[in-house]
């Protein structure tokens, strides 16, 4: 190589955006919303990192309620991960799959009981193959004084109930709801077997929190990280088998073989569930990840804030260059780019949607919050949550644990982290976090004349900084 072949990158800091006419007279008439993959849409641009002191349960349910998505990370066993993407999906479904029953044979006592014990206004009449027979609601027993009295005898019997399908969309349901003007709407299919309930409270919440990112049966959305090696297959599976949305195929270097082959089995095992796959910082990594059948590409080599992959390796690229190369691939087959790392600021979150990013994945910003796992510490007055990079000496040392009883110590004289351990300060509910964050993202839109994340692509015009250029842009004061 010779040095006049040497090439410019940039990263967020070395440029701006270009102000330009705006039309737009309020900034909550930018839409920030964005497709992953061609089923599954965010409301807002934002995905939690796959990383152990990021996203667990309580930070995938707090993101996909703000209209983002989490990413539960892969260092746990993956019936544990399962577990996790089980809670986010039971966390605010208007279906519930496992409604109240009692059999026919059961007494009004009985109903009571279970009743008050579990806090529900009906039960589900239900024979031994578990179809239904009728609902027994508050209403039916409130006159009933003999506690001895069968359920059946009290219960509004299956010809006089309306029913729903167990695939029906929320639209149908509240229509069901409404024009009958009911309470219950049980779901059964051809054989009549129950395989759901859907109550007229939990369908208009769900319906009104416009802004989570859901699912088609009103569930929050929420991704789950699998890797390369070992029972990755398997764990895909699990984690499937949990309705999990999204698969994330997480690789340092996903530029690989080993990366390339994983994605082929996953993709020919499990078609029907998106996999986002990297992480990539050129085109032709974006390229050959497509070609594996990647639904969307996760690009970022070393701008993490816990990360020194390029101190230890000196391989990477400057953040902005690695999207807009990225890019030149991506927007030919439609496929969305997730810039993954080096967010600092909301305005690194608007340059790197300009610059071609469907979505940007966070780590730092969102580790010292309320949903993050772990508990604060207090130092100088001052709280702090830990966060760590997952190529960090820690990260690596509790994965040999999890993956053998015994470690080596050899094992981990070999370890040579390209991740850090550290802390970040408490931040208090995520919620007010992506509040800022989206707020400056939609005003960084209306100065660039974009009401849409797609205009935003098409106008955006950046400029390079100079050292007083960069000195004059940042905070003076504080
Ligand atoms: P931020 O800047 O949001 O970055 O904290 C989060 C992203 O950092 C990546 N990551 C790492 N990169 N060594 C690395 O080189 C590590 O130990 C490491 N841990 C996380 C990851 O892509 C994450 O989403």
């Amino acid at each position: 190589m010779r040095i006049e072949d040497i090439e410019y990158a940039l990263s967020y800091g070395d440029v701006l955006l270009v102000p330009k006419k705006s039309d737009i007279d309020s900034r909550k008439n930018v839409d920030v919303s964005t497709h992953l993959t061609k089923g599954i849409k965010l409301n807002v641009p934002l995905i939690s990192a796959n990383m152990d002191t990021v996203t667990e349960a309580p930070m995938a349910i707090a993101m996909a309620s703000n209209g983002g998505i989490g990413i539960i990370h892969r260092f746990m066993d993956m019936e544990k991960q399962a577990s996790e993407v089980r809670r986010v999906k039971r966390s605010q479904s208007y279906i519930i799959d496992e409604p109240y029953s009692i059999g026919p044979d059961a007494t009004v006592g009985d109903a009571r009981a279970v009743m008050s014990k579990n806090g529900v206004s009906g039960l589900l009449i239900v024979d031994k193959s578990h179809k239904l027979l009728g609902i027994l609601s508050d209403r039916d027993i409130r006159f009933v004084k003999d506690d001895k009295t069968s359920a059946s005898r009290a219960m509004t019997p299956r010809q006089r109930l309306v029913v729903g399908t167990p695939g029906m969309s929320s639209e149908q349901a509240l229509s069901v709801l409404d024009s009958h003007r009911l309470e219950k709407l049980p779901l059964v299919d051809k054989d009549n077997v129950v395989r759901g309930l859907i109550t007229s409270k939990d369908i208009y919440r769900t319906v009104n929190s416009e802004q989570s990112a859901k699912d088609r049966r009103g569930r929050l959305l929420v991704g789950a990280a699998i890797g390369v090696k070992g029972d990755y297959i398997d764990r895909a599976d699990a984690l499937v088998n949990a309705d999990v949305d999204l698969l994330v195929l997480d690789i340092a270097h996903g530029h690989s073989a080993s990366v390339l082959e994983a994605l082929r089995k996953i993709k020919k095992a499990i078609p029907e569930v998106p996999i986002i796959a990297g992480n990539v910082a050129t085109k032709e990594g974006a390229e050959d990840l497509i070609s594996a059948g990647a639904d969307g590409i996760k690009v970022g080599i070393g701008p993490g804030a816990a990360c020194i992959t390029r101190t230890v390796t000196g391989a990477g690229m400057p953040q902005l260059t690695a999207v807009m190369d990225c890019y030149e691939a991506s927007r030919k087959h439609g496929i969305c780019l997730i810039a993954d790392g080096g967010i600092k600021t909301s305005g690194d979150i608007t340059k790197a949607l300009a610059a071609g990013a469907g979505a940007v994945m966070i780590g730092s910003m969102f580790a010292g919050t309320d949903e993050s796992p772990g508990y604060f510490s207090v130092r100088n007055g001052a709280k702090y949550k830990s966060y760590r990079g997952m190529a960090s000496f820690g990260a690596n040392v509790s994965r040999k644990k999890m993956d053998k009883k015994e470690i080596d110590p050899q094992d981990i004289f070999d370890i040579v982290p390209e991740g850090v351990e550290s802390s970040v300060p408490y931040k208090g509910s995520l919620k007010e976090v992506i509040k800022q964050l989206v707020g400056g993202v939609r005003s960084g839109m209306s100065y660039c004349g974009a009401s849409s994340l797609d205009e935003l692509r098409k106008n955006a015009k950046f400029v390079r900084l100079t050292t007083s250029g960069l000195s004059e842009s940042y905070q003076k004061l504080s």
